[in-house]
C-alpha cells in the first residue's frame, strides 16, 4: 500500500516537473486548430489574410491556424480542391466564397452551410452592412456568410509615364480607348496588358466592355437571361472585345493576371483592366501611385462599380466550429476588415471602416461604392451561378483566339438559355 502511494507520489511529482519544466523552456502547445481555406497567394492577397491571422493569433494564441492554398487566380484551382473536399466530407473550417451565386447556389442550396445569422445579431452589426450586400449573404431570411470586402472589377490600370511620354489622355470611352490604342500600337508599345493563361481574365474583361456598351440596366438583365445576345449593345460589346485583342501584348497567353499589371507599373504596357487586386499587388511590389501606376474606371464605364465580394461560411461539418466561428466574427469586425484591406485592395464591406488606414485609391474607390450605380461581376461569382460562369469562361478562350463575334454570340445564347434562372 505504501509502495503504491510513494509511486503515485512519484508519478505525480515528475508530471508536475514536466508541466512545469514545458512552461518555461518552451511556449505552450497551441491546444487545437483553425484551417483556412483560399487562393490567396499572390502578393498583397497572401499578405492581407496573414494581417487578419496576425489579429487572430494574438487574440487566441491557443489556436493554431493552417493557412491552406490552392494558387490560381479567382480560384480557378482552388474551387475544384474545395467541392472535392466538400462532397466527400472533408470540408476545410473556414473557406473563401464569393458572396452571390456562387455562395448560395452552389453551397447554400445544396445544404452545406450553416446559417450564420447569429454573428451578427450577437454582435450587434447587422446594421454595419449595406443592405445590399446582406442581400447577396442571405437566403431565406439567413445570412450563410460573412464578406470580409468588397472589389472592384471595372478598373483599368494604366502607366503614367507612358501616358505623359505620347501626350495622350487617359481613355474615358471605348472610342477613346481604340485611339491612344493605335498610338501606343504604332510605337510599338501594348496598348492593353492581358494576362490569361487562365481564361477568367478575359471574362472580367469582358464585363467591363459589355457594360460600357449597355449600361447598368441591361447589363444586369443580361445576366438575369432577359435580353438577347444579338441585342444590338451586347453584339457590339462583343465586337469591341474581339477588335482589343489587336493591341495586347504578344505573350498574353502566357501571363497570370498580376504580370499584366506588373507590366503596366513597369512601362511595358499602358493599361490594363482589372480587379483591385491589383493595388494589393502594387503596395506589395512598393509600386506607387501616379508614378508608377494610376487608374480610372475601365473605358466607357463610369459612374458604374462592378462589385464582389470574398466571403468566409461555415461548413455544416467543419471540423473546428468553435474556432470558425471566432474567425468569422473577426471577419466581420471593423478592426478585422480595417487589417485586412487595406494591404489587400478592397474597401471593407462595412459601412465604418477606418478611411485613415487607406490610400487615396481606396478612399476613391469607397466613394464609388457609396455613390455609382452597382451591379455584380460576372466573372467573380456574384452574378451568375458557377457552372454558367464554367461556359462563360470555356466560351472565351475559344472566342479570344478565334475571334469570331457570331459564333461566340449564339454560344453565349445557348448558355444563357440553359443556365439562366427560369424565373
Ligand atoms: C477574385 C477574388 C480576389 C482575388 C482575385 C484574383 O476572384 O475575389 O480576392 O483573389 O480573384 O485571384
Amino acid at each position: 500500500m505504501r509502495k503504491r502511494i510513494l509511486i503515485a507520489l512519484l508519478v505525480f511529482l515528475t508530471a508536475t516537473t514536466m508541466v512545469f519544466a514545458q512552461g518555461v523552456a518552451e511556449p505552450k502547445a497551441k491546444s487545437n486548430s483553425l484551417e483556412i481555406f483560399s487562393w490567396w497567394t499572390a502578393g498583397g492577397e497572401a499578405d492581407g489574410l496573414q494581417a487578419m491571422v496576425d489579429v487572430f493569433n494574438k487574440k487566441y494564441p491557443d489556436i493554431e491556424i493552417i493557412n491552406a492554398t490552392v494558387a490560381g487566380g479567382a480560384g480557378t484551382n482552388a474551387k475544384a480542391v474545395l467541392a472535392t473536399r466538400m462532397q466527400g466530407g472533408n470540408p476545410p473550417d473556414a473557406f473563401q466564397v464569393h458572396a452571390g451565386h456562387e455562395l448560395i447556389d452552389t453551397w447554400v442550396v445544396a445544404d452545406f452551410m450553416e446559417p450564420i445569422t447569429f454573428i451578427l445579431e450577437d454582435n450587434g452589426w447587422m446594421d454595419k452592412f449595406p443592405a445590399d450586400v446582406i442581400d447577396i449573404i442571405s437566403y431565406k431570411g439567413e445570412v450563410y456568410s460573412i464578406p470580409v470586402n468588397i472589389h472592384r472589377s471595372n478598373v483599368m490600370w494604366y502607366s503614367p509615364s507612358l501616358f505623359k511620354k505620347f501626350n495622350l489622355k487617359v481613355p474615358n470611352t471605348i472610342e477613346e480607348f481604340f485611339k491612344v490604342a493605335e498610338v501606343f500600337k504604332a510605337n510599338g508599345i501594348p496598348a492593353l496588358a492581358l494576362g490569361d493563361n487562365e481564361s477568367w481574365t478575359e471574362t472580367h474583361l469582358l464585363e467591363s466592355v459589355i457594360l460600357a456598351n449597355t449600361g447598368a440596366e441591361k447589363y444586369r438583365s443580361l445576366w438575369q437571361g432577359k435580353v438577347s445576345w444579338n441585342d444590338s449593345q451586347v453584339r457590339k460589346g462583343l465586337s469591341d472585345y474581339a477588335k482589343m485583342m489587336a493591341y495586347t501584348n504578344r505573350d498574353h497567353a502566357a501571363l497570370a493576371n498580376m504580370d499584366a499589371a506588373g507590366y503596366v507599373a513597369e512601362g511595358k504596357a499602358a493599361m490594363n483592366v482589372m480587379g483591385d487586386w491589383a493595388a494589393g499587388y502594387y503596395y506589395s511590389q512598393g509600386f506607387k501611385q501616379g508614378l508608377d501606376w494610376d487608374w480610372a474606371p475601365a473605358p466607357g464605364t463610369k459612374g458604374n462599380f462592378i462589385m464582389l465580394s470574398d466571403s468566409f461560411g461555415l461548413a455544416k461539418n467543419a471540423p473546428n466550429r468553435d474556432n470558425v466561428i471566432k474567425w468569422l466574427a473577426l471577419c466581420a469586425s471593423k478592426e478585422g476588415q480595417d487589417a485586412f484591406n487595406p494591404i489587400k485592395g478592397s474597401i471593407p464591406s462595412r459601412i465604418d471602416g477606418d478611411r485613415s488606414k487607406y490610400d487615396a485609391y481606396l478612399n476613391a474607390a469607397m466613394n464609388d461604392f457609396a455613390t455609382n450605380a452597382i451591379v455584380p461581376s460576372v466573372a467573380h461569382g456574384a452574378a451568375i451561378s458557377e457552372p454558367w460562369l464554367t461556359r462563360i469562361n470555356d466560351i472565351m478562350s475559344v472566342f479570344t483566339t478565334e475571334l469570331n463575334v457570331d459564333k461566340a454570340m449564339k454560344e453565349f445564347q445557348a448558355a444563357s438559355d440553359r443556365y439562366a434562372p427560369k424565373n
